[in-house]
């Protein structure tokens, strides 16, 4: 019988460490994605720790959250700290997102003691848009000083002695749109002027990133960007929405058709090319920059915006950006990590949208009950890659076609992992029909393969509060081992993590 894929995994050639930053998350001030997602308050009736939801912290303890992104996106370019720290708060109109008061009551000290009550680090989006060099100067400032300043006795009176870390700290958000409308050379100018004065105690500094390109083939803010390299840069961003092509195009999460299934995904792996566009033209500007006796370091392509948008749930605030999730997602999710591990080299940082309750989320709240998604499960299964070594991954896939749309039946990416045993994620994108896949190991010791697997019965099979297990990994055992040569059968849309050992 033909495989419908056939892989050579080198674990012989290694290539670059898979940052766990690539796991990161994104929470912004958006709809419940905070409010009533992390935080609850103190007196709520809900299990909390200093006002954040016990469940919600377990869980993504559990999936071992590297980084979170905060507090925006395009709220980030209205957000004034000071709104958010000391015993009176202020609230203002969430203007983006639904036009709701934020009340100001999860702000720096909130963010911080959330990040570390799961164990990840802190990512810190500094408002360009409606804010000053000096605001966001002083930001910096009072969460990292160390010596005996106002800001810092200030940081203290509200609580933290020990400065907080900051490990990204980014200027401004789609500067081209929301953050400004900037254009590349503007705002190119604008972050070298900005980045010069962001002075901190904390060794090492943050890592300084810059704003970088709209979804899809835009890529002028990172040549801009790459070409005027002044100030310390050590990544530029880059945001895709996965859709059904047109941004107005937006499908359903629940409910939709195998056209909507095939053109989600094709667009979704969309990202690959144009994450070679951009190392591209990276490459080449660090080359030139280079030989100019300009700054070398590598900039990272951090894709801190990723993930489905579909159309709000019925029935839910269309400004608080609420969508149910699928197994579709879970292939979306393992799909892409496939795609960042392929380029680990450049990408170093990544934070799909958003952790809980918006867009494509890991947890849905609603009061006091919680839903852990397919796409919490697909990242869950691939917590092994995270500081994994890459390996890259030689694949001839058969196809999958529906309505004049065509694409790779399978996705499949490699690493070794710190304990040495050797990772396999695939995703079979088809789903009607397995995928037998057969794989020659280059320089794999192990003997023992063992698995894990996230399917569903229909294409929009989830997980709700009613049943909130649909949707969950069980243990593998369609996987072989054998003369070197590993051979597996992949049910229709499912996600798969094998361990080799
Ligand atoms: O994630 C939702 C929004 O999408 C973000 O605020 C913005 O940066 C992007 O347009």
């Amino acid at each position: 019988l033909a495989e419908n894929a056939t892989l050579t995994v080198h674990a012989d050639k290694p290539g670059a460490v898979i940052n766990k930053y690539i796991y990161g998350q994104f929470s912004e001030h958006l709809g419940t994605g905070i409010y009533g997602g992390i935080y609850v308050g103190k007196d709520s009736k809900i299990p909390n720790t200093r006002g954040m939801r016990n469940d919600v912290i377990a869980a993504l303890k559990d999936l071992h959250v590297p980084l979170v992104r905060w507090p925006g996106g395009c709220f980030a370019d209205e957000y004034h700290w000071r709104d958010g720290i000391g015993p009176k708060r202020v609230t203002r109109i969430n203007t983006n997102w639904g036009g709701v008061p934020d009340p100001n009551t999860f702000g720096t000290h909130e963010f911080f003691d959330f990040v570390e009550l799961i164990g990840a680090d802190a990512y810190v989006n500094a408002n360009m848009g409606t804010g000053t060099a000096a605001e966001a100067a002083q930001w910096l400032e009072y969460m990292t000083g160390d010596q005996d300043t106002t800001l810092v006795q200030e940081r203290k009176a509200n609580g933290r002695d020990k400065p907080f870390k900051v490990s990204i700290y980014a200027l401004g958000n789609e500067t081209w749109g929301c953050g400004g409308n900037m254009r590349g050379e503007y705002y190119a100018d604008q972050y070298n002027q900005w980045a010069t004065f962001m002075k901190t105690a904390q060794k090492p500094g943050p890592l300084m990133l810059a704003s970088g390109d709209r979804s899809g083939e835009a890529i002028d803010f990172t040549k801009a960007l790459m070409a005027n390299r002044r100030a310390p840069m050590d990544g530029i961003s880059l945001h895709y929405y996965t859709t059904l092509g047109k941004w107005e195009d937006k499908d359903s999460a629940l409910g939709f058709n195998e056209s909507g299934w095939i053109t989600t995904l094709s667009q979704t792996l969309k990202m690959d090319g144009f994450i070679k566009n951009h190392d591209d033209v990276m490459t080449e500007a660090e080359k030139k920059t280079a030989a100019e006796g300009g700054h070398k370091n590598k900039v990272g392509l951090y894709i801190d915006e990723w993930g489905t948008w579909y159309k709000p749930e019925p029935g839910s605030n269309p400004g608080f950006l609420v969508q149910q999730n699928t197994i579709r997602d879970a292939l979306v999710a393992a799909a892409n990590l496939n795609i960042f591990h392929k380029h680990a080299d450049r990408v170093t940082m990544t934070s799909i949208a958003q952790t809980i309750n918006v867009l494509q989320a890991m947890i849905l709240t609603d009061g006091p009950k919680m839903v852990k998604t397919p796409t919490y499960w697909a990242f869950y299964m691939y917590k092994p890659f995270q500081d994994a070594t890459s390996l890259p991954v030689d694949i001839k896939s058969g196809t999958y076609s529906y309505g004049g749309v065509t694409i790779p039946q399978v996705s499949a990416s490699a690493a070794k992992a710190k304990d040495g045993s050797i990772v396999i994620g695939l995703a079979n994108l088809d789903p009607h029909k397995p995928a037998s896949i057969a794989a020659a190991l280059d320089g794999v010791k192990g003997t023992v393969v063992s698995g894990q697997i996230l399917t569903g019965d229909a294409m929009d099979a989830h997980n709700s509060f009613e049943k909130p297990d649909v949707v969950h990994p069980v243990a593998f055992t369609g996987a072989s081992l054998s003369g070197g040569k590993l051979t597996a059968t992949l049910p229709a849309k499912s996600v798969v993590v094998l361990t080799i050992k």
